[in-house]
C-alpha cells in the first residue's frame, strides 16, 4: 500500500510553511504583492497562487534591475521595456507608471540592503487553469527584492568562457518580449553548466550572433571597433545599451573607431582583439574563450577594464540614470543610507 497522502487544512499548511528554512531563503528580502496587498520580508510568505497565469502558462513579463548605493539604476529604461513587452504580451497594467515607482522604492526600503537586485513581475493575474486570458479578472504585480551576489574575483581577473549554444533562438517577436516564458533561456544555462563553460551564447537562423540566456555579448575588434549583435532579434539589453552610450567619448576622441550594432558571425568573435559579457548583474565581464578559441591573447583585456570602470562609475554617479530610494521621509536601515545628493532618474 503506498505512503497515506494527508488532506490538509488551512491552518495546516500554514504550520508546514513556517517549517520551511531553506538555505536560499537568505538572499530573499522583500516582496511586494499586489494579491496581498502589501510587503513581506518572510521567504516562507513570498508564495504566487498557482492559478495565476503566470505560474502555469507564463503568462507574464518581468525586469530585472539593480540598486547601487541607494539608488535604482536605469529604472526607467527598464521600465519603458516592461511596458513593452507588457504590451505585447497585451496585458493590463495593475497600478500605473508612478504608483509601480513608488511601489518598488518602499519594497527596497522595506529589504535593507542599498545595494540589491529588484525583480518586477507582471502577470495575466489568477483566474483559472487554461491559456485563455479572459478567465482572469485581474493582472497582478509582484516586486522581489534579493540580495546582489557579487561577482566572484576569478571572473575578473581570469575572464569568463563561452560557448555557441545549439538552443533554437526565439523569434525576434518573442526575443523582444520579456515575457516568463524562458525555457530556452533555461536551457542555455544549463548547456553551458553542463559543457563546463560559464556562459553560452545563441546563433540565430541565418549563422549570426545572437545573445545569452540573460545578457548580451559584443565584441572589440582588433581595428578598434566595438559591435554588438544588432536588435532586431534579442533582448535589447539596458547594460550593453548604456555601454554604446558611455563610450561615445571615446569614439570621439578618436580611441574608438565606432561603437555600433553589427550582424557579426562566430568567426568575428574568434579574431576579435576582446569580447565582454553585459547584463544587469554583471555588468561588464571579459570573455577569454569562445568555443574553445582565446579570444586576443586570452586574458581580460585593457577595453574590458575601461569598460567596467566607465559602467561601474555610472552607476555610481551617473548622471539622469540614477533614482534615489530614500529620501529625507524615508531613512534606511541602520542609518547609512543615501544622501548623496545624486539626481533622480528621468
Ligand atoms: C535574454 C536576455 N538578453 C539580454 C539581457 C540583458 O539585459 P539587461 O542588460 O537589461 O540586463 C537579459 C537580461 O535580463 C536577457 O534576459
Amino acid at each position: 500500500m503506498g505512503q497515506e497522502v494527508p488532506v490538509l487544512s488551512f491552518d495546516a499548511v500554514v504550520d508546514r510553511l513556517l517549517q520551511k528554512n531553506e538555505p536560499y531563503h537568505e538572499g530573499y528580502l522583500a516582496m511586494y504583492s499586489s494579491w496581498y496587498g502589501g510587503i513581506c520580508t518572510d521567504p516562507r510568505a513570498m508564495l504566487i497562487p498557482i492559478d495565476d497565469h503566470l505560474v502555469h502558462r507564463g503568462d507574464g513579463v518581468f525586469e530585472a534591475l539593480s540598486c547601487v548605493d541607494g539608488h535604482l539604476y536605469l529604472l526607467d529604461r527598464h521600465l519603458d521595456r516592461l511596458t513593452r513587452s507588457a504590451d505585447i504580451a497585451q496585458l493590463m497594467w495593475p497600478v500605473d507608471r508612478q504608483r509601480l515607482i513608488d511601489l518598488v522604492k518602499a519594497t527596497v526600503r522595506a529589504a535593507g540592503p542599498k545595494d540589491c537586485l529588484v525583480r518586477l513581475y507582471v502577470s495575466r493575474g489568477p483566474g483559472g487553469f487554461s491559456t485563455d486570458p479572459y478567465e482572469c479578472p485581474a493582472s497582478q504585480l509582484y516586486i522581489v527584492v534579493t540580495r546582489l551576489k557579487s561577482v566572484p574575483e576569478e571572473k575578473l581577473s581570469r575572464g569568463v568562457t563561452l560557448k555557441s549554444s545549439r538552443i533554437p533562438i526565439k523569434k525576434s517577436y518573442f526575443a523582444n518580449v520579456k515575457s516568463c516564458n524562458y525555457l530556452p533561456n533555461v536551457l542555455m544555462t544549463k548547456e553551458a553548466r553542463d559543457a563546463g563553460v560559464d556562459f553560452t551564447v545563441s546563433i540565430d537562423d541565418d549563422g549570426f550572433l545572437g545573445e545569452g540566456a540573460t545578457e548580451n555579448v559584443g565584441i572589440v575588434t582588433r581595428d578598434g571597433r566595438f559591435l554588438v549583435p544588432r536588435f532586431d532579434r534579442i533582448l535589447q539589453g539596458t547594460t550593453v545599451t548604456r555601454m554604446l552610450e558611455l563610450v561615445q567619448p571615446l569614439v570621439h576622441a578618436g580611441e574608438l573607431v565606432e561603437a555600433s550594432e553589427a550582424a557579426l558571425r562566430p568567426e568575428d568573435a574568434y579574431n576579435a582583439a576582446e569580447m565582454m559579457i553585459f547584463g544587469t548583474t554583471y555588468p561588464v565581464l571579459p570573455v577569454v574563450a569562445y568555443d574553445g578559441r582565446p579570444i586576443g591573447n586570452g586574458s581580460p583585456g585593457p577595453w574590458f577594464r575601461r569598460f567596467r570602470s566607465l559602467m561601474l562609475e555610472d552607476a555610481r554617479s551617473g548622471h539622469g540614470v540614477r533614482t534615489p530610494v530614500w529620501d529625507d521621509a524615508h531613512e534606511p536601515r541602520g542609518g547609512n543610507g543615501t544622501t548623496s545628493g545624486q539626481e533622480g532618474g528621468r
